[in-house]
């Protein structure tokens, strides 16, 4: 069981979008096309919504939630999301990019083509303006992106739209 309701709403998700098995995915939560979450993951839309946008991943082992009626979470389209990430009452605007076992806190925002590199800690209420590198816990700013690191990152979200068809054709336990 990968899709539960909680007060009485089910979760969204797009056909065309790969829960992979082990994910739960719990109450106001809606996924768009092509999106993926990958092993493990919970989204948890309970007191508040979650939305992932087309084509966006969430990898394994990360974990998505809201603060009551006060910080919703949006993760906007081609965004990507690295292992065991904390996805907490934030946006991630489009082809935004959060590093593997970081954190994000209430009221973060990451601008598009943003990136928090990996093992950082975006504190209350900080944002990553477009195109900006944050590092370290707390996140500071470490530097501006290239032309080049902002390609390599987008293709980096591409590719897991691929990678999630792969998956999806061979996993072996039934969606939803
Ligand atoms: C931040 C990152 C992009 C590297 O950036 P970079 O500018 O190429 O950094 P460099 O490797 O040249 O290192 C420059 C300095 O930053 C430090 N640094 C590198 N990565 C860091 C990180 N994640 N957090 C804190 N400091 C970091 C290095 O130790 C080095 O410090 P020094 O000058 O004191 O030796 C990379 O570490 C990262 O986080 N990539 C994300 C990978 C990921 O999470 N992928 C998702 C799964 S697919």
């Amino acid at each position: 069981m990968t899709l539960h309701s909680f007060a009485g709403i089910h979760p969204t998700v797009a056909p065309s979008a790969f829960i992979a098995p082990g994910a739960q995915i719990i109450g106001a939560v809606t996924i768009g096309d092509d999106a993926s979450i990958w092993y493990n993951c919970v989204l948890r839309g309970d007191v508040e919504t979650i939305s992932v946008g087309a084509r966006s991943n969430i990898q394994d082992g990360s974990v998505v939630h809201v603060t009551t009626r006060r910080w919703k979470t949006e993760i906007h389209d081609d965004v990507l999301i690295g292992h065991l990430a904390m996805i907490h009452g934030c946006i991630i605007e489009s082809h935004g990019f959060v590093g593997l076992g970081s954190i994000v806190m209430d009221g973060c925002v990451i601008e598009s083509d943003g990136m928090l590199a990996a093992g950082a800690m975006l504190t209350p209420g900080k944002r990553i303006g477009r195109g900006e590198l944050w590092a370290g816990r707390p996140a500071k700013l470490l530097r501006h992106l290239s032309a080049d690191d902002i390609a390599r990152n987008r293709a980096g979200a591409a590719g897991y739209v691929e990678l999630a068809k792969l998956h999806r054709a061979t996993t072996t336990e039934p969606q939803g």
